[in-house]
């Protein structure tokens, strides 16, 4: 049921790219469902000299595509004001201040204040700062602060940037967005998870062989080359959205599905990931970077020749890991992850590999050597959503040969239109004060801890890059990486277009 959630948003950042894509369409959506409406406003800020008219006009754009009628923009951007702010300058705080203020009693908004960092993180800190030193908090609503990623560059930065926000705003105040825990699917692992028996009493060492994890993206790197560059794949996508992903996967079931207990699973679980040293690191993650290649009728240009990278850059476009969890459940499987720019495809799906029966009776009498195909649980996360099973039959006809048959359920586009955007998700949680699908100091710091020794066994040695074509689904390293343990990666986009001839092989 939705409910007119009363707030003043103040969005630092707010002529950016992350403002503009996801926060204005966003918060139109909360705004056409009910969620938030006569009782908001928002405070865009930033360097640059805007009016509010001519912010308006922005806001109105970026809601394009959601095809509002002349009336709904009218009454959604005239919510909407302008603050040029210098984010170092105190007084330029009391100028923000005193229009918050102004915008509270205006729109009753009961002291209720989301501050929203869209800006690069260095200055999170000093922005804290202010707000508190400045008195932009209030005593009488709530004060929360959604930051985005990435939270530091390494544990010890991290640490840092959380004593600074810290000074100003209490953990159960600060909202730490990770966007894949908005994801419908990714909140749908508990369901599948805690829903149904058939697997939660199967979700362990005995029963699983493998779990499989992709994040797999056609694009390249786009206009982000310059901070692409610095940060790499493990930290744009590994310390934090794989790492949540493992947590949700493979977190003890909470005994009631409340924020304190599934963080409290979550960051179980993380701890009990094993943390490599530099030798486990070389046998158990891999890295690449993409060179030219083509894909049917496309071709893309290597990495190095993106905008924004160095010309002899060393970092990776593409991470593949094993990761162990040493605990009860999870001891002695193996939990594989990849993630990379430029693959064969976009997409994000779990697969979950069953131990095959312990014998094949269907085999050939004296033929030890066969097994039956995994029963495999995959979880689709985008671009569609569902799961399917597989599960072996008989192949219709003579004989006894075995057919594996797929049960899939994925989402409609009917659906899937509906599924609401992750960003609006995470924006009325933080609204109701809900933090479940948002990253806790703890999770941070362990998931930092166990990318960390990655990273600087890496910066030690100098990998042979370019290591994999655009379009292909990695490095061979990421391959041999499961064969040498007798396993394989489940999805494999890439057969399709080699059998097509149009992906070399
Ligand atoms: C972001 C990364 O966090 O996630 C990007 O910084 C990446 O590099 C993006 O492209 C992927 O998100 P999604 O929702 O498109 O899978």
């Amino acid at each position: 049921m939705s409910q007119d959630n009363k707030a003043l948003f103040i969005i630092f950042g707010g002529t950016g790219d992350l403002a503009k894509r996801k926060l204005y369409p966003s918060l139109f959506r909360l705004f056409r469902k009910g969620n938030i409406n006569k009782h908001f406003a928002v405070i865009g800020t930033a360097r640059r000299e805007w009016s509010d008219d001519y912010f308006r006009e922005i806001v109105a754009e970026s809601i394009e595509t959601l095809h509002p009628t002349k009336q709904e923009i009218n009454d959604f951007t005239s919510h909407f004001y302008y603050q040029s702010h210098n984010v170092n300058d105190t007084e330029e705080y009391q100028v923000l201040g005193t229009l918050a203020n102004r915008l509270d009693e205006e729109y009753q908004l009961d002291g209720n204040r989301l501050f929203y960092l869209a800006m690069a993180p260095r200055f999170f800190g000093t922005i804290s700062k202010h707000i508190k030193s400045e008195q932009i908090m209030t005593e009488t609503g709530f004060s929360r602060l959604i930051i985005e990623k990435p939270f530091g560059t390494d544990y010890q930065t991290a640490e840092q940037l959380n004593h600074e926000i810290g000074a100003a705003f209490k953990e159960e105040q600060i909202f730490r967005i990770d966007h894949y825990l908005g994801k419908e699917m990714v909140q749908n692992i508990s369901a599948v998870r805690f829903g149904n028996n058939i697997f939660e009493s199967l979700w362990n060492h005995k029963y699983i062989e493998s779990v499989q994890i992709t994040l797999a993206e056609s694009l390249g790197v786009e206009e982000r080359g310059g901070y692409y560059d610095q940060s790499g794949a493990l930290k744009d996508m590994v310390q934090n959205h794989i790492l949540q992903v493992v947590s949700l996967l493979a977190m003890e079931p909470p005994t009631i599905f409340s924020e304190e207990a599934i963080r409290t699973e979550k960051i179980n679980a993380l701890k009990s990931v094993r943390i490599y040293d530099e030798q486990a690191v070389k046998e158990s993650v891999v890295r690449g970077q993409y060179g030219q290649g083509s894909l049917g009728d496309h071709s893309f240009s290597s990495y190095r020749d993106e905008p924004g990278v160095e010309e002899n850059s060393q970092t990776e476009t593409f991470v593949a890991a094993k990761f162990m969890i040493d605990n009860f459940r999870w001891a002695g499987v193996p939990f594989y992850v990849r993630t990379g720019k430029r693959l064969t495809e976009k997409g994000t799906r779990i697969n979950i590999v069953f131990k095959s029966t312990p014998i094949n009776v269907f085999r050939e009498e004296n033929d030890t050597n066969t097994n039956l195909p995994e029963n495999i649980l995959t979880i689709y996360i985008q671009p569609t959503e569902g799961f399917s099973l597989t599960l072996n039959g008989k192949e219709i006809g003579d004989g006894f040969n075995i057919d594996p048959v797929k049960l899939d359920y994925r989402h409609s586009q009917e659906n899937l239109d509906n599924s609401p955007e992750a960003y609006e998700k995470l924006i009325l949680d933080c609204l109701k004060g809900d933090a479940t699908n948002f990253t806790h100091w703890d999770e941070v710091a362990t998931s930092w801890k166990i990318v960390d020794i990655i990273r600087h066994t890496w910066d030690k040695e100098t990998e042979q890059i370019p290591n994999y074509p655009a379009g292909s689904m990695g490095p061979k390293c990421a391959f041999d990486l499961l064969e040498k343990e007798g396993h394989k990666w489940v999805w494999e986009p890439d057969t399709w277009y080699k059998n097509k001839g149009q992906l070399k092989d």
